[in-house]
């Protein structure tokens, strides 16, 4: 399985790649995972991106298409990917093409989990993640309920920051839908629904 998944902020896209990795053991691709431990361990990468993603805004291209042209040399990757949050720009949808014809993997898809912005605001300022397993969950899990550890909040996860992704979701990255329409790769879930309703959508749109 070669996947890109597409849609807003808090959409659920992390939600739903958790589920196709546990029912298929696909490789989780996150660009968001990866910045956010970049941060935490103080790398190079980490201090460049830091103040972009706590504004909400997109971290430079030439960034992401180094870490990713990196993620891609690693033994997990050939088996197969799903990829959240790359590409969120059509210079990084670009340079994945790139990519991947030189690797001779061609993508399978490209699914849309589409939800609309005020859900979403909601959503995202309840959403708490497990320390220890990154786990994803709302305010209403006072542990995590997969490993009993700590459930803390994203600093990106306040109402400003997540109307500022919004916006930047519309502007830079909404274009990759009609981008992917065009390749015939498009396809598309209502994502505003219960969890697991999403779930078996996803895998007939994608021919699971
Ligand atoms: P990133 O981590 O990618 O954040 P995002 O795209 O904003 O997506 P989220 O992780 O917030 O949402 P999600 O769709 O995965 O939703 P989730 O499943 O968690 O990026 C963070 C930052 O890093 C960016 O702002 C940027 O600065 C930088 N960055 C990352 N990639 C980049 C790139 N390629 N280029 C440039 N910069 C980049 O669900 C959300 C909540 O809803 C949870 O609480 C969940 O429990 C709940 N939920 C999920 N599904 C449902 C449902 N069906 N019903 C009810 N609730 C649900
Ligand atoms: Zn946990």
């Amino acid at each position: 399985m070669n996947i890109v998944l597409l849609g807003a902020p808090g959409a659920g896209k992390g939600t739903q790649a958790a589920k196709l990795v546990e029912e298929f053991g696909t490789p989780h691709i996150s660009t968001g995972d990866i910045l956010r431990a970049a941060v935490k361990n103080q790398t190079e990468l980490g201090k460049k991106a830091k103040s972009y993603m706590d504004a909400g805004d997109l971290v430079p291209d030439s960034l992401i298409i180094d870490l990713m042209n990196e993620r891609f040399q690693e033994p997990d990757a050939q088996v197969g990917f799903i990829l959240d949050g790359f590409p969120r720009t059509t210079a990084q949808a670009v340079a994945l093409d790139d990519m991947l014809a030189r690797l001779e993997r061609p993508l399978d898809g490209a699914l849309l989990v589409d939800v609309e912005s005020e859900v979403i605001v909601k959503r995202l300022t309840a959403r708490r993640c497990c320390k220890d397993c990154g786990y994803i969950g709302s305010d209403a899990d006072a542990s995590c309920p997969k490993c009993g550890g700590e459930m803390y909040q994203r600093d990106d996860d306040n109402e400003a920051t997540v109307r500022n992704r919004l916006d930047v979701y519309e502007k830079s990255t909404s274009p990759l839908i009609d981008y992917y329409k065009g390749k015939g790769l498009l396809k598309a879930v209502d994502g505003d629904r219960p969890v697991d309703e999403v779930y078996a959508d996803v895998k007939v749109a994608l021919g699971l």
